[in-house]
This record gives C-alpha cells, sequence and structure tokens, in this order.
C-alpha cells in the first residue's frame, strides 16, 4: 500500500467551488443587495455541472461516470452494510456516494433554471428576461427555494455519508478531496492529475467573474451601478407632455387599470385642477395608461401595487395604495418635511429611476444620501 492520486485536479477544482458557490448562493439568498453575487454562483453551479458531465466522459480514471454506475439496488446494499458496519471500501465513489453526487447535480440543475426563471420573471433579467409576468417568475422562486432545501438536505446527507466512512475505513476522505491522494496500489491508480484541464477551468471561471462584476469596477456616486436595471418601459408621448406638466408623470404601471379610468373619467376635477384635454389626447392617454397599468405587472411595482389594492377599490393616489404605505412607513417625518421632498407624490426625490418608472431597489437614495 502507498499514495496514489485518485482524484486528478479538475475533479477536486469542481467539488470545491461547487461548494462554495452553493454556500455563496444559500448566504446571499435572502438579501437584494447581494443579488448579484447570488445571481453570479447560480451561473457558477449551472457552469460547473456542465463541466462535470463532460468531466465524467473525458475526465482520468474514478472521475467518469462509468468508474460509479450503480444502481438504486447496489446503492441501497451498501447502505445497509455501512450500518451494520461492514461496507466494502471503494478507491473512487461508492455506490451511496454516487448516488447523492447524481442527485447533488441533477438538484444543482434544477435549482439554476429555476432561479433564472425567478430572474427572468422578478428581475426582467437573464436569459429568460421578458418572457414571463413577475407573478410567474415568483412561483417559480417558490419552486427554487424548495429545491435548494432539498440540495441543502442532500448535502447534509453527503457529509454524513463522507463522515462515517471516514470512520469506518479509518481514512480522512475530505483531505483525500483536497490532495486527490488515497493509500492503494500503484496499479490503482489515476493516470495523471490532468493540471492543464484545471487551470483552464478555473480561468473560465475567474473570466465569467470579472464578467459579472465588471460594473462595480466602473460605477461613481453619481453614476452607481445597478447590476438589475430591468428593460426601458414603454413610454407615450403625448402622456409624458401632458401628465408631466404639474408633476412627474407617474407611469402607468403604479396604479390599476380601473384607477386611471376613473381618474380620465373626472378629469375635470384633478386634485383640484381641472386637466383640460381634447379627446383625441384622452383617448390616447387612457389607452396607454391602461394598457400598461399595474394589472399587467410589468415590474414588481406594479405587482405588487397589484395585488395589495382591495378589488372593490378604486384609489387614484399611489400614495393611498397598501404597499405604496408599507414600504415608505419606515421614513422618519423629518425626511417628508425636508424641501427636497416636499411631497410624498415627488417620488424623483429619493428614486433615481422615477421617471422611466422601474423603481428598481438599486436606485432608490434617501436625500440625505444625494448631498445637499
Ligand atoms: C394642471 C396640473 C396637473 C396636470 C396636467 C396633471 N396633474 Fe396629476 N396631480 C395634480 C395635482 C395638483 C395633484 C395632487 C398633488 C399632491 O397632492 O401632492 C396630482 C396628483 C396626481 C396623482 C396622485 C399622486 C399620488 O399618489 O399622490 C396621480 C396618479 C396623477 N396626478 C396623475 C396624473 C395623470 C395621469 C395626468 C395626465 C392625464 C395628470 N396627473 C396631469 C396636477 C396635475
Ligand atoms: C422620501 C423619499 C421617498 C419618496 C418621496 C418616495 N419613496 Fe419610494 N421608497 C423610498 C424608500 C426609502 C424605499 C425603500 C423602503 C424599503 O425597502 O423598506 C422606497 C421603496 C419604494 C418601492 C419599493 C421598491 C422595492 O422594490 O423595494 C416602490 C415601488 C416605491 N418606493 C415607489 C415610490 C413611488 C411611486 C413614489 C412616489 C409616488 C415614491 N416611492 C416616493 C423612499 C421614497
Amino acid at each position: 500500500m502507498q499514495k496514489i492520486l485518485v482524484w486528478d485536479l479538475p475533479t477536486r477544482l469542481f467539488h470545491w467551488l461547487l461548494a462554495a458557490a452553493f454556500a455563496a448562493a444559500w448566504l446571499t439568498a435572502e438579501s437584494d443587495t447581494w443579488l448579484a453575487l447570488h445571481v453570479f454562483a447560480g451561473y457558477l453551479m449551472l457552469g460547473l455541472v456542465a463541466f462535470r458531465l463532460l468531466w465524467g466522459v473525458i475526465g482520468s480514471r474514478y472521475a467518469r461516470f462509468a468508474s460509479f454506475r450503480f444502481g438504486p439496488r447496489a446503492a441501497m446494499a451498501y447502505l445497509q452494510e455501512t450500518l451494520h458496519g461492514k461496507a466494502k471500501r471503494h478507491i473512487g465513489h461508492n455506490p451511496a456516494g454516487s448516488w447523492a453526487i447524481y442527485g447533488l447535480l441533477g438538484l444543482a440543475v434544477a435549482a439554476g433554471l429555476t432561479g433564472l426563471l425567478t430572474l427572468g420573471g422578478e428581475e426582467n433579467h437573464g436569459p429568460f428576461a421578458g418572457l414571463l409576468s413577475y407573478g410567474l417568475g415568483h412561483a417559480f422562486k417558490e419552486l427554487h427555494e424548495g429545491l435548494a432545501s432539498a440540495m441543502l438536505a442532500l448535502v447534509g446527507l453527503h457529509l454524513a455519508g463522507v463522515a462515517v466512512e471516514s470512520l469506518l475505513h479509518k481514512e480522512n476522505l475530505a483531505k483525500a478531496m483536497v490532495t486527490g491522494c488515497k493509500d492503494g496500489e500503484t496499479a490503482q491508480a489515476a493516470a495523471s492529475p490532468r493540471r492543464f484541464s484545471a487551470m483552464a477551468l478555473l480561468a473560465l471561471v475567474l473570466a465569467g467573474g470579472a464578467w459579472q462584476f465588471k460594473g462595480y469596477a466602473l460605477e461613481t456616486p453619481q453614476q452607481p451601478y445597478r447590476p438589475f436595471v430591468g428593460p426601458t418601459l414603454p413610454d407615450n408621448k403625448v402622456w409624458r407632455a401632458e401628465c408631466g406638466a404639474c408633476h412627474l408623470a407617474f407611469h402607468p404601471s403604479l396604479l390599476p387599470a380601473r384607477s386611471w379610468r376613473r381618474m380620465m373619467a373626472e378629469q375635470d376635477r384633478h386634485f383640484g385642477e381641472s386637466l383640460g384635454l381634447d379627446p383625441a389626447s384622452t383617448r390616447e392617454i387612457l389607452d396607454f395608461l391602461e394598457n400598461n397599468a399595474a394589472d399587467r405587472q410589468l415590474t414588481e411595482a406594479a405587482y405588487k401595487i397589484d395585488r395589495s389594492v382591495p378589488a372593490g377599490e378604486t384609489p387614484l393616489r399611489i400614495t393611498d395604495t397598501p404597499y405604496w404605505q408599507k414600504k415608505h412607513r419606515g421614513i422618519p417625518a423629518e425626511t417628508w418635511r425636508d424641501p427636497k421632498v416636499a411631497s410624498k407624490a415627488n417620488c424623483a426625490a429619493c428614486h433615481l429611476d422615477a421617471e422611466q418608472g422601474t423603481f428598481e431597489d438599486g436606485a432608490m437614495r434617501l436625500p440625505a444620501r444625494l448631498g445637499k
């Protein structure tokens, strides 16, 4: 018996990068602030799995799927033998461990894809941008979270398995995944560490990271980098000219269609003003408002405003909708009194993208932080 190479370098790199990506994705899951990192972790996992599938065919001896092609029955039998303390030692993956690997690869793909669907629907980003409503994206998020939890559970089982096997065969399996070496006979060794493929994999990961985060290096205080700006929302000249004359042109996505119908019907008494629009302009503006109203769920704000307004109510103020009130409850009274704010409806005082109507999290700045 002597030290022999079992895990080639790309396999080890894949293993620890996947573990790190999963940990990073898990830790950044709850906060929008870390979304760019979370999404990168997701892409990384998908990319790593793609690499592993390839490596399972062209990799070295123990990395190949052919070396751990065990059926479910073999895995069950192996688990039973382990419970009785008499499971056979495997140089490569054992039958139960193999199934943990297949499960983790499958769950990583499923979690990654549902993550991209969530990103497409909720943030209008990634390969599925523009193809799903916010609501559908939100539904995929539930699935995404379920899959991530299942993956965490399987990671737990995998770690338990590694611990039990290590004790049973008196060898440190975690260390073997670092050094690549185990005790064995020369004939059992994997041929080569495949250093070149490992460097190529690492270079790809680093290039992907640089691509994903380059915006942060280029940002300035005036032009903060916003990684998840959705696509430009529909615009209309007549609407912007007429409805932007006295105040910000509030984007249609901020109130339900029935509110806009009521507002246009009551345009002779618009908050104490008469709008005096001719019938053609009224028609064009109302069409634009209805076609892009909150009910269409063009943005996260639209989706949430629409769901917060009770079915029987037709609010004329965005600032009266329950979602708006909930989101702005925490803002202190002196901020509202600040001359730079003056009115709750002065959205642009705090939202850099109020004109565009997108209301991204990253575009929100309280006046104090804008500088005097
Ligand atoms: C002649 C000036 C004027 C024009 C033109 C005008 N508005 Fe207004 N609008 C007001 C005033 C005044 C208020 C009340 C502002 C306040 O209380 O802070 C208001 C408030 C609003 C609000 C409520 C904001 C909130 O949530 O508190 C909406 C929505 C709105 N206007 C939509 C429109 C639309 C749509 C048009 C175009 C069809 C339009 N406005 C054109 C004067 C105008
Ligand atoms: C005094 C500053 C201020 C004004 C004025 C203001 N907001 Fe906000 N808004 C905030 C802050 C701060 C938050 C973040 C609250 C949080 O995340 O808990 C926020 C959050 C939001 C959000 C939720 C964004 C998200 O994804 O979390 C929306 C939508 C929004 N505001 C819309 C509006 C609209 C529409 C107006 C004008 C009618 C407006 N706000 C006026 C400060 C302001």
